[in-house]
Order: structure tokens, then C-alpha cells, then sequence
């Protein structure tokens, strides 16, 4: 009985299937290789001394897809695979649309047809829009602001459907805030082709002299020192909310949504010190316009992870800041 781990390749993937080997869990991992790099299966293998099943698939390709649960008994799917730049799902929305709702809807006709209804899903604290106030709970309106997001709701809204049909789904929605951060090895973490638009990896860039200045986008937010304020949280962390969902979605049937964050805020300002201390290196920056679709403060309300999963997070900011720059300088002395 195995784990299947779609985009197990990836940056949160992969730290997971590290977290579900060291417990002993059979792993099959299934990636198309978009973002991420066959690699990385050699890093798992040095940080826990194991090699997961590794699949060459695209989701989009059912017959390929239904092969793996020919020949592998899945008992339970962790479904990371996805696009996810905010930016460029404005500008190819289709190909978001196809990639993250039709790669999910032919996963889940497959788990259908082979009775697997085990199923925990990668969803997004975009989903709580622009109209709520911090923190988030998971009963707040939920909506969205680009086509990114809006895959995150409507698979969703896709996965209560499904449960709504047959209750022998057992099905977690997993919201993240904002996953930064690395193994402690110093092996994997997250290294963004091409310019990164997330904060953490534009100022791993910084500190290593790749580039030159981080912008900061606006300093007149109604927040502790006009930046923008998110729920930071240890991609460690996260990676072992998994295994707790994981094992919550075996007993419980449900399509139930779960924050992951850490219940507190950081400014930008303040992300910013806290890697300049971690790393002891200097991260230039500059004050520059408000990016749209931004809001002001987003993090969550981490009680329902604590009381469903008994799951909270551990790992400080600092942590986060000493483990992002471990990671970035090993890479760079690559
Ligand atoms: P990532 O890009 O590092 O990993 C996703 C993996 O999925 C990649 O290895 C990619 O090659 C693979 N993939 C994409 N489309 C595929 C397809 N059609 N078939 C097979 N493989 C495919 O991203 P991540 O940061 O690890 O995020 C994992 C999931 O979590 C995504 O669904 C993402 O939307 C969601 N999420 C991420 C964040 C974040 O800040 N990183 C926040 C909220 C939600
Ligand atoms: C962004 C996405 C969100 C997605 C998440 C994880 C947008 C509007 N939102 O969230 O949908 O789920 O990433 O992929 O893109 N910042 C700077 N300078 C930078 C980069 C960021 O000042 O170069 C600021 C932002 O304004 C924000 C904070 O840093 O206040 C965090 O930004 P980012 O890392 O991009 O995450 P989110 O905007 O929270």
C-alpha cells in the first residue's frame, strides 16, 4: 500500500515525501518535470536513505496516469501537482485552467475507479480574496482575484462536490499561507527559475548578489510599519501538516478545508532584518509602488489545524531566514 505524491518533485512535494519516508510510508511520486528537477530524487535519497517510485507523467495524461494505480495498490494521494505564478495565470489562463482543473479531474475519476478515496489537495489562502479581515477562518466568503486562485476555488468547490455524491470520500483542503524556507541540510528548498515574484526567494537573490535590489511594494498599508504583513511558515512545517491530514483524512470521511499557517503576521520590513540577522549579509532595498491584487494583511486563524490535526507549527522566523540562506549559499557554491 503506497502514497501517491503529485508534484512530489516540487518545492513543498519534496519536503513532504522527505517527512513521509523517515515515518516509513511508501512513496510513488508522479511529476512532469515543469518546475522542478529529477534531482531532487537524489537529494531524498541522501537526506533519508531511501529512493521513492518516480513517474515521469503529466497529469493531463490519463492513460499514462492510470498505469500508476495498475501497478501500484494507492491508498492515499497528496496532490501538489500545479501551476502556480499568480502573474503569468493572468496572462495564460487556459493553460492554468487545463494544467490544475483537468490534471485534478483526471485524478480523481482514476482514484473513482480504483476505489481510492483517500485525498489531501494543495489549496491556497488566496482563496480568502480581498473583502476579509485577519485572521482567516476557514467559514469566511471565499473568492479570488486572478485565474491562479480561481483554479484553487474551483477544484475546491470541485472536491465538496465529489464528497456531496459519495460520502466514502475522505478528502482534505489544505489552505497555505506563505511557505518559505528549507530543509535543514542545506539540499532542498526553492530556487524559482528566472526573476522570483515571492518575497523570500527575491531576497535569497539579494543576499547573494544575483540581484541588486529588492523593491518593496508600498510602505502606506494600514500595518505596523506600512508593509505588508503574511503568515510566514516553515516549508518543515508544512510538509508535516501533511502527514497529519493525511492521517486525518483515513478516519474521517468530509471534504474539510485546513488553514496551514502559523496564526502570526510579519511585515515585509520585518522579514527583511530578520534574514539580514540570519545570514549576517546586507539586502539592499528600495520603497516602490503597491503591486495590484495585494492586500494589506493576510494570516490565518491556526486553531482548526491544532483541533482536527493536532498540527501547529514550530519553527521560528528566524529559522525560516537561517534555513533559506543555508540553503541558497550551498547552491551558489555549487
Ligand atoms: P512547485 O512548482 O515547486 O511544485 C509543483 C510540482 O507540480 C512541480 O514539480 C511541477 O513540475 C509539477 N506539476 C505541475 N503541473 C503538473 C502536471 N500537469 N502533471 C504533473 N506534474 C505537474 O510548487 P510548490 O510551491 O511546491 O506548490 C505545490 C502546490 O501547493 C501547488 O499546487 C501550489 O499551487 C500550492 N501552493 C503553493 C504555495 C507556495 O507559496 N509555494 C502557496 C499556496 C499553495
Ligand atoms: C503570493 C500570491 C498568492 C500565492 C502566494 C504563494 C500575489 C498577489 N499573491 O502571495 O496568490 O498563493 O504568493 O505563491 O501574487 N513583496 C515585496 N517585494 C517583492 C515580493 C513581495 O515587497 O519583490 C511583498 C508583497 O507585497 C507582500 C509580501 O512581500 O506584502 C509577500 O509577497 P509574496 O511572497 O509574493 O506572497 P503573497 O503576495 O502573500
Amino acid at each position: 500500500m503506497g502514497i501517491l505524491v503529485t508534484g512530489g518533485t516540487g518545492y513543498i512535494g519534496s519536503h513532504t515525501v522527505v517527512e513521509l519516508l523517515e515515518i516509513g510510508e511508501e512513496v510513488i511520486i508522479v511529476d512532469n518535470l515543469c518546475n522542478s528537477s529529477i534531482d531532487v530524487l537524489d537529494k531524498i535519497e541522501m537526506i533519508t536513505g531511501k529512493r521513492p517510485v518516480f513517474y515521469e507523467i503529466d497529469l493531463l495524461d490519463k492513460e499514462k496516469l492510470e498505469f500508476v494505480f495498475k501497478e501500484h495498490q494507492i491508498e492515499s494521494v497528496i496532490h501538489f501537482a500545479g501551476l502556480k505564478a499568480v502573474g503569468e495565470s493572468v496572462k495564460i489562463p487556459l493553460t492554468y485552467y487545463e494544467n490544475n482543473i483537468t490534471g485534478t479531474l483526471n485524478l480523481c475519476k482514476i482514484m473513482e475507479k480504483y476505489e481510492c478515496r483517500n485525498l489531501v489537495f494543495s489549496s491556497s489562502a488566496t482563496v480568502y480574496g480581498m473583502n476579509n479581515t485577519a485572521p482567516f477562518r476557514e467559514d469566511m466568503p471565499l473568492s479570488t482575484t486572478n485565474p491562479y486562485g480561481t483554479t484553487k476555488l474551483m477544484i475546491e468547490n470541485i472536491l465538496r462536490d465529489l464528497y456531496v455524491a459519495n460520502h466514502d470520500w475522505h478528502i482534505v483542503l489544505l489552505r497555505y499561507f506563505n511557505p518559505i524556507g528549507a530543509h535543514e541540510s542545506g539540499l532542498l528548498g526553492e530556487n524559482p527559475k528566472g526573476i522570483p515574484n515571492n518575497l523570500l526567494p527575491y531576497v535569497m537573490q539579494v543576499a547573494i548578489g544575483k540581484l541588486e535590489c529588492l523593491s518593496i511594494y508600498g510602505d502606506d498599508y494600514d500595518t505596523k510599519d506600512g508593509t505588508g504583513v503574511r503568515d510566514y511558515i516553515h516549508v518543515v512545517d508544512l510538509a508535516k501538516g501533511h502527514i497529519s491530514a493525511v492521517e486525518y483524512a483515513r478516519k474521517h470521511e468530509g471534504a474539510e478545508a485546513i488553514n496551514l499557517g502559523t496564526g502570526n503576521g510579519y511585515s515585509v520590513l520585518e522579514v527583511v532584518k530578520a534574514f539580514e540577522e540570519a545570514s549576517h549579509k546586507h539586502v539592499n532595498y528600495r520603497i516602490a509602488p503597491r503591486r495590484d491584487g495585494d492586500i494589506a494583511i493576510c494570516y490565518a486563524d491556526a486553531s482548526k489545524a491544532k483541533k482536527l490535526l493536532n498540527w501547529e507549527a514550530q519553527k521560528t522566523i528566524d529559522e525560516m531566514c537561517m534555513d533559506s540562506y543555508r540553503f541558497i549559499e550551498k547552491l551558489a557554491n555549487a
